[in-house]
């Protein structure tokens, strides 16, 4: 089956309609200076970028790094990518020597874009890459050596014009998302080209966008949320959208909801946590009267948040549930649906969600296990890059295991429990960390919280609770005795913490997940592996 190139979905197509003068992209500097760039500026940009790709001798189903910040230029060199048949690849810059090596390595990255503060953690590896042929650089006025050259006069030197194939086989490489799984090196889930009808339909159904509305995702690019609910569905549909340049900053966040008016606002919990530590009188000094909905997507949106948000913002905040091997979201809340605070929503129109056993046989409502997908949607990956074995995994017969735990009540909402791999096992009483994270996040002096849960003697696991304090706050008997009462009153008595330690920060990756597992390493004295994702 051909569907379009996605570069011609959500580009090309607008210029060719004439509608290419139309707002892409209102961008937001972190002075709080604006651009506004339209279809047509990317589509020139992105013809150009895929021109120098060509020259340079991308093929068809040749990998290209994208290594660079957020930024107008990620955008036109990832439909440059798309335009030249490539297979884009955005990684995060906070990305240490050995993910870098790991993700370019197991990408088979022939080109790599970067720019000059970053371009060090390249060169640092550049011998262990035999596939890597060439570094562009965002910002350099000229060309560096024969294997670094600007791309910024590269540009300069090309005409934008580029003749692509409109129409591509529905299972053409587009981009990878690499992605950490429990054990082993990170996955590289591979998205095509057919994935897009799904983005779009899921950001219909969910975000339910109106003509005019301004929509803004905090994502990074680098995060799969922010490729595809940052660049992907936004630009495919030719919604307005809004983009902050720089990472979280409340005073610059909050100012940017009010003065450009943002109607659709997606994030995350942590930011929303972050934002909760900021001082009340910050939210009353705004006016956020042209918010219509904030929505969700990561991590649990505890209800402690929840209502958090909703008393600050005055909006309904809508929790989605997806990976980056769903490709869009599956599991999500919108209007007219009634939001159950803590539960992910419903599988989304077209989308068949169910809880399994550990023997992949139905599990009847109200009973926790594996939350499963059955094969088959669109934006699904299409496998781990080289990497078959993790693929196959992750499937039973024509079932997708999400590596998730939920379960479904009676009214057809899930709710998240953890990871699959995370729920503790205290004498023999299944406790999610989750609840009890959630649970303790509501006590005042807390602000952030991770539970693990290790070994012990007796009970066979023990629940570990460690802490970030607010500023003011110490640690104290009486304040642990509260904790405990808390979460033997709210929770159950068996998912009480055995121990607390207070710790400055909950280590999470990128997408605001807690690393348990960093947790556990320190906890047991070992080497915590792989941090390269962390905050
Ligand atoms: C994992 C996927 C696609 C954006 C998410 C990051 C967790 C995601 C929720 C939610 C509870 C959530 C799950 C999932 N997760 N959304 N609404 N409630 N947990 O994608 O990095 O591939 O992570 O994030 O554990 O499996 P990702």
């Amino acid at each position: 089956m051909n569907v379009e190139n996605i570069a011609y979905a959500c580009l090309t197509r607008f210029v060719e309609n004439g509608e290419g003068s139309r707002e892409a992209l209102h961008w937001v500097d972190t002075d709080l200076s604006e651009q506004i760039y339209s279809f047509e500026y990317f589509d020139r940009e992105s013809s150009r970028v895929a021109a120098i790709l060509k020259q340079l001798g991308i093929v068809p189903g040749d990998t290209v790094s994208i290594f660079i910040p957020r930024s107008p230029i990620l955008i036109s060199a990832f439909f440059g990518v798309q335009k030249a048949m490539g297979i884009s690849c955005i990684l995060f810059g906070t990305l240490g020597e050995e993910g870098l090596l790991d993700r370019l390595s197991n990408s088979n990255a022939k080109i790599v874009i970067t720019r000059k503060s970053l371009l060090r953690k390249i060169t640092a590896i550049k011998d262990k890459l035999p596939a890597l042929q060439q570094i562009l650089t965002i910002d350099h006025d000229d060309h560096q050596s024969d294997s670094v050259l600007s791309l910024r006069k590269l540009m300069t030197e090309t005409d934008p014009i580029f003749d692509y194939p409109r129409w591509v086989d529905a299972e053409t490489p587009a981009f990878l998302q690499y992605t950490s799984g429990s054990t082993g090196k990170p996955k590289g889930a591979l998205h095509v080209h057919g994935a897009l009808g799904d983005m779009r339909q899921s950001f219909r159904d969910i975000m339910q966008l109106e003509a005019d509305d301004l929509y803004w995702c905090t994502a990074d690019p680098a995060w799969i949320t922010g490729i595809v609910y940052g660049i992907l569905a936004p630009f495919g549909t030719g919604a307005r959208q809004v983009q902050y340049s720089g990472t979280y900053n409340a005073d610059n966040w909050l100012k940017t909801l009010e003065t450009l008016k943002v109607n659709i606002w997606y994030t995350a919990p942590t930011a929303l946590r972050m934002l909760m530590q900021e001082d009340e009188n910050k939210f009353t000094q705004h006016d956020f009267s042209s918010l219509k909905r904030m929505y969700s997507v990561g991590e649990p949106l505890n209800p402690e948040i929840y209502h958090w948000g909703r008393k600050v913002f005055k909006v309904e905040i809508y929790d989605t549930w997806w990976q980056s091997e769903t490709g869009s979201m599956m599991i999500g809340n919108h209007p007219p649906m009634t939001v159950k605070p803590g539960s992910m929503g419903k599988p989304r129109a077209g989308v068949e969600a169910f809880i399994c056993n550990d023997d992949m046989q139905l599990q009847p409502d109200g009973k926790q296990g594996l939350l499963c997908l059955r094969k088959g949607w669109g934006s699904m990956f299409r496998t781990y890059f080289h990497n078959e074995a993790a693929y196959s995994d992750k499937f039973k017969n024509s079932i997708y295991i999400t590596g998730d735990l939920a379960y479904r009540d009676e009214e057809g909402y899930f709710w998240y429990v953890s990871r699959a791999d995370d729920v503790i096992n205290t004498a023999g009483h299944l406790v999610g960390p989750f609840e009890v994270e959630s649970a303790l996040l509501e006590i005042e002096e807390i602000v952030d919280v991770a539970v693990i849960g290790a070994d012990d003697p007796l009970l066979h696991k023990r629940i570990i609770a460690f802490v970030k304090l607010r500023n003011d706050q110490t640690w104290s008997k009486e304040l642990e005795l509260k904790c405990r009462i808390y979460v033997s009153n709210k929770v159950s008595t068996t998912a009480i913490p055995a121990e607390f330690h207070v710790i400055d920060s909950v280590p999470k990756n990128q997408s605001g997940k807690i690393l348990r597992r960093v947790l556990k390493a320190i906890y047991e004295g070992k080497d915590p592996g792989d941090t390269s994702t962390m905050e």
